[in-house]
């Protein structure tokens, strides 16, 4: 029997480990893998508030994802292409409503980069190496590096990226913000992004949701549009039992 493709963990508290599992081809993206993240995701998603955080990473030491298959890669064509296979999932990483946080011990290259950088946040160790091979492959990388590379590092710096094909080398990736956080051996890697996870599920779940889903649209509104949504999502969080609960507790905690 086929190993599972995707593992899915509930960590207590909220948490939920999702381990990307073909270590043997270092996690690489092929269908059967993109299939059951997305129904991992499905079935994470029907458990609404019950899920607060997300920690994706990939299985072994080697690598977060080397990339997309490129076996299966070298068969598609156009109608493939415009599918969006892999860039279909990655959005709906981004758009995921609890916050997804990658645990990246390895290489993250190809679409293996570009799932990190949809995710709310990274975490990397020593090894992380981060990179755009694809121009060397005959292809671009299009599931969403050329949008969401520019966002997070600038558009200079993408183009370095992805025109030149540079591996960037965890110090750098912490540099440029590429990771949020880089522990110093690979064994911290997942602990520290499974705390970061359990530090967001003691929020109010809602209050979080609703910044994510603010913060994902701060740079495609205009300023007007985006802080309309924020008032709104504020209204939201203002009516809500959880609000009047969590700032009573404070006020009865310093004896108000
Ligand atoms: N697609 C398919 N198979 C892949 C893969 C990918 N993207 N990346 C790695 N693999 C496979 C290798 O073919 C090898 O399989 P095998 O043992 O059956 O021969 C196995 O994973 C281990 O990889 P290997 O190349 O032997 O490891 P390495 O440590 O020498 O090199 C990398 C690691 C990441 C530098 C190298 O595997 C690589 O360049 N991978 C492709 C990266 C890439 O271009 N990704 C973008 C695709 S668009």
């Amino acid at each position: 029997m086929e190993q599972e493709r995707v593992l899915v963990e509930d960590q207590g508290a909220g948490v939920v480990l999702v381990t990307l599992n073909r270590p043997e081809k270092l996690n690489a993206l092929d269908l059967a893998m993109v299939q059951g993240l997305h129904a991992a995701l499905d079935a994470l998603e029907l458990r609404g508030l019950e899920v607060r955080a997300v920690v994706l990473t990939g299985a072994g030491d080697k690598a977060f994802v080397a990339g997309a298959d490129i076996a299966q890669l070298k068969e598609r064509g156009a109608v493939e292409a415009l599918a969006g296979i892999n860039s279909r999932l990655f959005r709906r990483v981004e758009c995921f409503p609890a916050p997804v946080i990658a645990a990246v011990k390895g290489w993250a290259l190809g679409g293996g980069c570009e799932l990190a950088l949809a995710c709310d946040l990274r975490v990397g160790g020593p090894k992380a190496t981060f990179g755009q091979p694809e121009a060397d492959l005959g292809i671009l990388p299009a599931a969403g590096a050329t949008q969401r590379l520019p966002r997070i590092v600038g558009l200079g710096r993408a183009k370095e990226i992805v025109l030149l094909g540079e591996r960037i080398k965890a110090q750098e990736a912490l540099a440029v913000g590429i990771l949020n956080r880089l522990v110093e051996t690979t064994e911290e890697v997942v602990p520290e992004a499974l705390k970061m996870a359990r530090r967001v599920a003691e929020r109010a779940p809602m209050a979080v949701r609703l910044a994510k889903v603010s913060l994902n649209a701060a740079l495609g509104l205009d300023v007007d549009s985006g802080l309309m949504l924020e008032s709104v999502a504020q209204a939201v969080c203002f009516e809500s039992e959880d609000k009047r609960a969590r700032m009573q507790d404070f006020l009865d905690k310093s004896g108000h």
